[in-house]
This record gives C-alpha cells, sequence and structure tokens, in this order.
C-alpha cells in the first residue's frame, strides 16, 4: 500500500512550495527502510522568506472578522476529513505508528479546528464606561509566530498549533519534525488552498539549523515548541534573549494511581497497559509510572502481564496490532538502552524487554510491551523513556505514595483509580499535574486543556486558554472630550 507521495518536498512559503536547489534529507519508513520522498533542508535564509511572507499576510488576516475566520478553519477541517485515509497512511509509513492510531490522530486533528473555528466566535473582549468615556480591553493577535513540533503524533501536533495560533489572528511559520514532516507538508498544500497565501508557512529540516533560525528571526514575536525538555531550555533562551513569550510543552513521567477499591480491576489494567502503550509509549501524556496499592499488588500485576502477553507487536498497517515499530533506530536504541538502565539498577523485568522481529519489516524497532517492576529514583522511574515500557510501583502509605507520585521533576498529567469520591477528588487535588483523569486515562475531548506544570512546561494547548497565549491585551481609553491633564482616574 503506498500513498501519491511527491519526489521531492520543499518549504511552503507563501501559498505554494518554493524552487530549492539546497540540500535535501530523506524520509523514510522506519519499519523497512524503504525511502519515502527527498525534503529540502531549510536554511536561515529560507526561514526569512517565509517570515517576510508570513509578515506580509499579517494586517489581511488580522482584520478578518471572527467569522471568516471560523468559516475557514471548518473548511480545512472539512477538505482534511477528505484527505484523511491518505494522511493516515503516510503518517503510518512516514513514523511507523500502527494505522489505527495515525487515523485517530487525524481525528483528533480536525477537531481540533472545529473546536477554535467555534471557540473563537465567543473569545470576546471587554469594556465598561468611564467618566466622560469609555474603556475597552481588547485582545489582539501576537503577529508572526515561529512553531516548532515534534514526531510523535504528527498530525495532531499541527493542529494544536495551527488551530489557535490562526483563529487568534496571527500569521505563522511552522517548522515540523526532521523525522514526520510529510503529512505536515501535505498538510500546507491543503490548507494553502483555502487561506490566504503567507498566512500559513512551513520550512522542514533540522532543529539547529531551520529550527535555531526561526527561534532567532527578530520579526517572530512569540514562539511555541513541543519537544524534549533539553531543546525546550534552548527555545526559552532565545525567547529571553529577544524577550518574546515562549509556550513549551516538555513531555512528561506521569503517574498512574490504582487504590485497592477501584471497581473493575479487569478494566483498571486495560486502562493502564493503553495509558503507558498507545503511541508505542512515544506520548508526552503517557501513564508511565503505575502504582499499584499493595492488598492487591500480586493479582493486579499478573493480569498486567497476561495482558501484555496478548498484545499483538506488528506491522504498522496491520490493522489488528497493538503495538508497532519506533520512530526511528535511534529511537529504539534510546528505549533499548534504558531497559538496560533500568536492569542495571535492579528492576525486574515482569514481561517484555526486547526487540522483536516483524516479517517484512526487519529495519524497524518492534519493540514488546515491557514492565519493569522499580523503585522510586531508579531512572528509568524517573526519566522520560518515550517508548512502550511502563515502570511499576508497590505502596501501601498515602502520603508517601504522593509523595512519590510528584517526585519526578515533571508535571503533565496524571491518572487514579478509585470508587471512592473524596478520596478521588482530594488525590486529584494534591497531585501536581496539569491534567488528572479519574477512572480513565487521556482525555482528548474537544476543549479539554492540557499542558504541564514545573519542567513539563509552559502554556496551555487544546483549550480555549490558547487563544490566550496567541494574543495580547491592550487597553484602549476613550474620552468624549479632552480631559485635564493629571487626572488619574
Ligand atoms: P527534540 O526536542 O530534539 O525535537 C523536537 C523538535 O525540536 C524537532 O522539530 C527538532 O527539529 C527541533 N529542534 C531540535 N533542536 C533544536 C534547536 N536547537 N532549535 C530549535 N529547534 C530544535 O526531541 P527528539 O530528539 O526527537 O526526542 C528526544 C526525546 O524528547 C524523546 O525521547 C522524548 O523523551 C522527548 N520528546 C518529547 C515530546 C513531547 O511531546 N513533549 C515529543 C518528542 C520528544
Ligand atoms: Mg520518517
Amino acid at each position: 500500500m503506498k500513498p501519491s507521495l511527491k519526489k521531492n518536498y520543499t518549504a511552503y512559503i507563501n501559498g505554494g512550495f518554493v524552487p530549492s536547489q539546497g540540500a535535501v534529507f530523506a524520509a523514510t519508513n522506519p519499519a523497512t527502510g524503504e525511502h519515502l520522498a527527498h525534503i529540502a533542508r531549510c536554511n536561515a535564509a529560507d526561514v526569512d522568506t517565509a517570515v517576510q511572507a508570513a509578515q506580509r499576510a499579517l494586517p489581511g488576516w488580522k482584520a478578518t472578522s471572527y467569522e471568516e475566520r471560523a468559516a475557514l478553519l471548518n473548511r480545512l477541517a472539512d477538505a482534511l476529513e477528505k484527505e484523511l485515509p491518505r494522511l493516515a497512511l503516510i503518517d503510518a509509513l512516514d513514523v511507523g505508528r500502527r494505522i489505527a492510531e495515525t487515523r485517530l490522530d487525524h481525528q483528533k486533528a480536525i477537531a481540533q479546528y472545529r473546536y477554535f473555528a467555534g471557540a473563537i466566535l465567543t473569545h470576546e473582549d471587554y469594556g465598561r464606561p468611564i467618566p466622560d468615556g469609555y474603556l475597552m480591553v481588547k485582545r489582539e493577535p501576537m503577529g508572526v509566530v515561529g512553531q516548532i513540533i515534534p514526531w510523535n503524533v504528527p498530525a495532531l501536533m499541527v493542529a494544536l498549533k495551527v488551530a489557535p495560533a490562526l483563529a487568534a489572528g496571527n500569521t505563522l511559520v511552522l517548522k515540523p519534525d526532521e523525522n514526520a514532516s510529510l503529512s505536515t507538508l501535505e498538510f500546507a498544500e491543503i490548507a494553502g488552498g483555502i487561506f490566504p497565501p503567507g498566512v500559513l508557512n512551513v520550512v522542514p529540516g533540522f532543529g539547529e539549523e531551520v529550527g535555531a533560525a526561526l527561534t532567532a528571526h527578530p520579526k517572530v514575536a512569540k514562539l511555541a515548541f513541543t519537544g524534549s525538555p533539553e531543546v525546550g531550555r534552548i527555545i526559552a533562551h532565545a525567547g529571553a534573549e529577544r524577550l518574546v513569550p515562549v509556550s513549551l510543552e516538555l513531555g512528561g513521567k506521569s503517574p498512574n494511581i490504582v487504590f485497592p477499591d477501584a471497581d473493575d480491576l479487569d478494566a483498571v489494567v486495560d486502562n493502564a497497559l493503553f495509558a503507558a502503550l498507545y503511541c508505542n509509549g512515544q506520548s508526552c501524556l503517557a501513564g508511565t509510572r503505575l502504582f499499584v496499592h499493595d492488598d492487591i499488588y500480586a493479582s493486579f500485576v499478573d493480569k498486567l502481564a497476561s495482558a501484555a502477553s496478548r498484545l499483538k507487536v506488528g506491522n504498522p498497517l496491520d490493522e489488528s496490532a497493538h503495538l508497532s515499530c519506533l520512530v526511528s533506530a535511534k529511537q529504539g536504541k534510546r528505549v533499548l538502552e534504558y531497559i538496560g538502565i533500568g536492569k542495571a539498577e535492579g528492576a525486574k523485568v515482569l514481561f517484555g524487554g526486547e526487540r522483536e522481529s516483524v516479517a517484512g519489516c526487519e529495519a524497524g524497532y518492534f519493540i514488546q510491551p515491557t514492565l519493569l517492576e522499580v523503585r522510586h529514583g531508579m531512572r528509568v522511574e524517573q526519566e522520560e523513556i518515550f517508548g512502550p515500557v511502563l515502570s511499576i510501583l508497590r505502596w501501601s502509605d498515602y502520603e508517601q505514595m504522593l509523595k512519590e507520585a510528584n517526585g519526578v521533576p515533571y508535571g503533565l498529567a496524571a491518572g487514579l483509580y478509585t470508587a471512592d469520591l473524596e478520596n478521588a477528588m482530594r488525590t486529584a487535588d494534591a497531585l501536581e499535574a496539569g491534567s488528572v483523569w479519574i477512572n480513565q486515562y487521556f482525555n482528548l475531548s474537544s476543549g479539554v486543556p492540557f499542558g504541564g506544570v514545573k519542567e513539563s512546561g509552559i502554556g496551555m494547548e487544546h483549550g480555549r486558554e490558547t487563544l490566550n497565549i496567541y494574543s495580547r491585551v491592550k487597553s484602549v481609553t476613550v474620552r468624549n472630550r479632552v480631559i485635564e491633564p493629571w487626572y488619574l482616574g
């Protein structure tokens, strides 16, 4: 199965792919090693062209009515829906994730465009009368925004950045990840047929080159980034240098807590595996630290291992697979290295831990669902692995468990399972996380904000608050006549 792809992709600037004679890099299928396309390796000059196009488009786009923006975002959603099967296939081939998941990515992405089409209509300013006049508090777009995204969930990463930024009246330059640019470049062409030229520009290439140039560009008025904490800090420094606001989503090491009174422990087992293994564990929101109460520990862990043994690791195009291939050999090796670190630290492998070979996909890093019994403080329990690895901790003392659940530098999400509502709410309050899910894991319904506390980042996405990180406040005071100076009321 092969989708129609161009042989060569270049930057999408000012409503079209721009000719490029420069260096290229290859998009490859990580499962098979097959070449998919060549992509222009953009540089600072391309970034400058893109930013200039976005600057020229800004006054016109800023002047559009909310209704017009909403209509175009809805048209984009409709167009993406038509292309969904092809785009989902491109992502499955480009990043190795199973196709059922990449389809869901695109559905969730489409929901974001529709959500912000609606949300912008209610994004109202406020004001009040003052003596002899009126005070207006207005929101205006930031300007040209620079956005940098990772490879794990390409369609949703694009939507989380593009939908609120355009709804709020900004123009943008987006840099996709070098491991996952194809569906974003196809997206650019689809969106380019809907939005005015220059409103949305995409510059593919490497982080240290095009990414760094985008963060350093003096005309970029706001930066938004999703990826590793290391690069997040670099982006934050770049923002500090030019005094532009930065929003960051930098991953997590999220706790998922099982209380002994949880009803239907079989369903909790399924939730716990799903939380850790969705996206082959390459998800910032993954519930990678499972806290299981002592009273039920032995039977729960048995159930987990036997449920894990029933999961199928398979070809990304296999509809019956539960897990597939990691995005690259680099990421695959990193995950295997972490499993080795865990063993050396004394973690006990309860299931998995090995690379598997999948027929026809011998190049790929397919890693078994891996259950590690760990102690708090081990590196595998503290650091983001970004692979199908679940660390399991046994707990009995509530306060100690909370301390350990919060005892990581991250604070993106948390899950918990209990039949006791008061316990659930008290624990949700005590968890240092941007999102808490009770008796489920993940909630990506439209409008549910997520974002991190501590080193997981700054700023919320996926909810109406996001319109505020893509706009700034201006207060305008009007008097009906020139008033006396020195009047400060
Ligand atoms: P990364 O942070 O290097 O890459 C993310 C994006 O940043 C890419 O578009 C990359 O080109 C860009 N980038 C890299 N260096 C840059 C620079 N100096 N200036 C501007 N942009 C730059 O992440 P990587 O190496 O792909 O993954 C490493 C680890 O990071 C993963 O194992 C995972 O733990 C974490 N990660 C977290 C994600 C999240 O959703 N929060 C997503 C991807 C990775
Ligand atoms: Mg790729």
